[in-house]
């Protein structure tokens, strides 16, 4: 086979989004392709929304065998492929695969956040009986279903929007107790898990003003912001011995599975490639790039 016909079945996945070329996607994607070998490649593609339905609906005559979908267009993914059960829980989709020549999709944000809060905390679904979630966006909606799958009986939701908040309850069932964000002190001290689901906290938004020392000595506290990566919830948190955990261990395993699809080997996540995006986030950070999640 010579150069160009190997160029041309390399099977490739991309990562679709508007901005994306400051994904972090493609980094850690190519890292697991030069890791396992593969005659493969992960490239970015930034479509503006006019063109999103025709790029996913043509995604495979342009060469891709699948995708990771980002900001603004998981819900025209959701619509325009065949959504799984994780994508329809949380009616959004940010990986695309063929089956049987079908777009198929899924969510892979609520094992992202369950596979990575079991590796810092194992069984820790036994000791949280009670959680709060700020945000009822995208991601938080993807970490309430994780959190509902775990049985976790009261997630207590802020929201700014607190309708929002109020559309999960409905979405996911009376386990949901929607807020809006100044009942936040009389929610902490009974939490034993906080996740940040939302913008605030991010480098260049306003920042998360929350009383971590009102959390009890035993509770969990996550962040999804990953630029910076030690947010100041996280540096608080950890300055209490707490358990943390950053939006990269988030973004780390939610990328797991879409690899998986693709190129058939289930990827892992080693301390090398950690440090490899960290470096990244820094450098980005030094150089005032702004990421998107995945
Ligand atoms: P994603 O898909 O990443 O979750 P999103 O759907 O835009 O993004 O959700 C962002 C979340 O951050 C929302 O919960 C949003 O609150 P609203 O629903 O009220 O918009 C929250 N958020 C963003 N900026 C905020 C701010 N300045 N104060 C409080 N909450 C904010």
């Amino acid at each position: 086979m010579d150069e160009n016909q190997s160029a041309i079945s390399k099977p490739k996945a991309c990562i679709i989004g508007y901005p994306a070329k400051h994904s972090l996607s493609p980094i850690l994607h190519r890292y697991w392709i030069n890791q396992y070998r593969l005659n493969a490649d992960y490239r970015v593609e930034e479509v503006e929304s006019e063109n999103i339905f025709e790029f996913i609906n043509n995604l495979s005559k342009k060469g891709y065998i699948g995708a990771n979908v980002t900001m603004p267009h998981k819900d025209i993914a959701f619509q325009i492929s065949r959504p799984d059960a994780h994508a329809i829980a949380v009616r959004a989709s940010n990986t695309l695969w063929f089956e049987n020549n079908i777009l198929r999709s899924t969510n892979t944000d609520t094992e992202g956040f369950l596979n990575a809060i079991d590796a810092v905390f194992p069984n820790w679904d036994h000791h949280v009986k009670e959680a709060i979630v700020l945000g009822a966006g995208g991601a938080a909606r993807a970490i309430i279903y994780g959190l509902v799958e775990r049985g976790i009986t009261r997630i207590n939701v802020v929201n700014r929007t607190l309708h929002k908040a109020t559309d999960l309850r409905v979405r996911f069932g009376c386990s949901i107790i929607p807020h809006s964000w100044d009942a936040l002190p009389n929610l902490i001290e009974s939490a034993k898990l906080l996740v940040n689901a939302t913008s605030l906290g991010m480098q260049g938004k306003k920042p998360l003003d929350i009383d971590t020392k009102l959390l009890s000595d035993d509770s969990i506290v996550c962040d999804i912001v990953y630029s910076p990566l030690n947010t100041t919830l996280l540096a608080d948190a950890k300055a209490r011995n707490l358990v943390v955990l950053n939006g990269l261990d988030m973004l780390l395993n939610q990328a797991v599975r879409g690899f998986e699809l693709w190129f058939g080997i289930r990827p892992k996540i080693t301390q090398e490639l950690y440090e490899t995006l960290v470096a990244h986030i820094v450098n980005a950070e030094m150089a005032d790039n702004y990421y998107r999640p995945i």
